[in-house]
């Protein structure tokens, strides 16, 4: 009997990717597709040549169709609904990113894993790619001494169309959600204490809401994270993984997000400026990244029983940032990331 009797909720344009990689899964048996938009869903399975009924009610597939997993692939507004109900008849849900868009809606679904048992498990591909975790190891390594600063800068002229032109926050909620996800793997999994956020959508940009932000978090362990990110800002665009700079007692490591990352490391202590020495960091080829690395080893962790990196446990704390940065937006002042409250900066 398959493992896992799946349900896909959700046939948009991510959906074709998730089907694609769960074709190859001996041990997925797709039991329902699920869209709002029933022509979608049809199109969706015959594209993928599925043998799965289709439903435009979640409510109802749930009823009827009786999976034990569900992958959320529709819009963020949707995805308080979807999981709870999952969760609530039951089943484990994978879902794309983010956790959930408000504060709230993620505390139902938190009250919702805590009554039902099951578990949520968050795609945050970007934390799957090689570069990236040779940085993490070269940082565990002490190459630069104790990690005081990281700094992220995205700047992205992204004309998607579709539901992000209307979002309130397009950029914070779609895509600095990945950013910062990414700091936090960085710092081995290190919360945000607090958050300040300027949130603005510039005269020139296609969207409604506030396409770009400036942040700054304080971390635990005192390291301070800085975002910089435009998804209207056309011109000398960065990579999708951001370019970082992270500073260290001892050097920096540069990264474009797209090359090679690379360290300065001081070698003399005795000048007005230290001489550093550039060391190149090594980077061990990953079999797979991106969505293919990050949804086998959801499906590994359901398999085994173990927590996944991206467990709601986990990602929580991620989204939590992209809550206090909009709240922080919001209230013109600094908050706490746990909760959304007014804090002092000890800074
Ligand atoms: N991880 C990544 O790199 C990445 C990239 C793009 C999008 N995403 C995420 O994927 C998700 C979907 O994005 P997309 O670009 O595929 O959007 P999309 O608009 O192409 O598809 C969303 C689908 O959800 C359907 N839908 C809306 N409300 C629904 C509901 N209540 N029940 C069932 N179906 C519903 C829509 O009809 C649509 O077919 C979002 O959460 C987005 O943030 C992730």
């Amino acid at each position: 009997m398959a493992r896992f009797k799946t349900a896909l909720v959700g046939c948009g344009q991510m959906a074709h990717t998730w089907a694609e990689l769960l074709q190859h899964e001996g041990d997925v048996e797709w039991v329902a597709l699920v869209d709002v938009d029933a022509n979608r869903a049809h199109a969706f399975r015959e594209r993928h040549r599925l043998d799965a009924p289709v439903y435009d009610d979640v409510h109802a597939m749930l009823r009827e169709a009786a999976p034990n997993v569900v992958v959320d692939t529709a819009i963020p507004e949707a995805r308080r609904a979807i999981v709870v109900a999952a969760l609530e008849r039951g089943c484990d849900v994978i879902a794309e990113k983010p956790f959930a868009p408000t504060r709230q809606d993620a505390d139902a679904i938190l009250a919702a894993l805590a009554r039902s048992g099951r578990r949520y498990l968050v795609m945050q591909n970007r934390r799957y790619e090689p570069n990236l975790r040779a940085i993490r190891r070269a940082i565990e390594s002490g190459m630069i001494g104790r990690v005081e600063q990281v700094h992220a800068d995205f700047f992205i002229g992204a004309h998607f169309g579709g539901f992000r032109d209307h979002m309130a926050h397009p950029l914070l909620l779609d895509m600095a959600i990945h950013t910062f996800d990414q700091a936090r793997f960085l710092l081995g999994g290190a919360r945000a204490e607090t958050a300040q956020c300027l949130a603005f959508n510039p005269a020139s940009s296609w969207y409604e809401g506030a396409s770009s932000a400036v942040c700054a978090f304080e971390m635990e362990g005192g390291t301070v994270f800085s975002y910089r990110g435009s998804w209207s800002a056309e011109g000398f665009r960065t990579s999708w993984e951001s370019a970082w700079r992270i500073v260290g007692s001892r050097g920096t490591i540069l990264w474009d997000g797209e090359g090679k990352p690379e360290a300065d490391i001081v070698e003399a202590e005795e000048a007005f400026l230290r001489p550093c020495r550039r060391v190149a960091i090594d980077v061990d080829a990953m079999p797979e990244v991106g969505h293919a690395a990050c949804l086998r080893e959801m499906l590994a962790a359901l398999r085994s029983g173990r927590p996944s990196e991206t467990e709601a446990a986990d990602n929580i704390e991620s989204a939590r940032m992209m809550y206090a940065a909009m709240e922080s937006a919001a209230t013109r002042a600094a908050v706490r990331v746990a909760d959304g409250s007014p804090v002092a900066l000890r800074l």
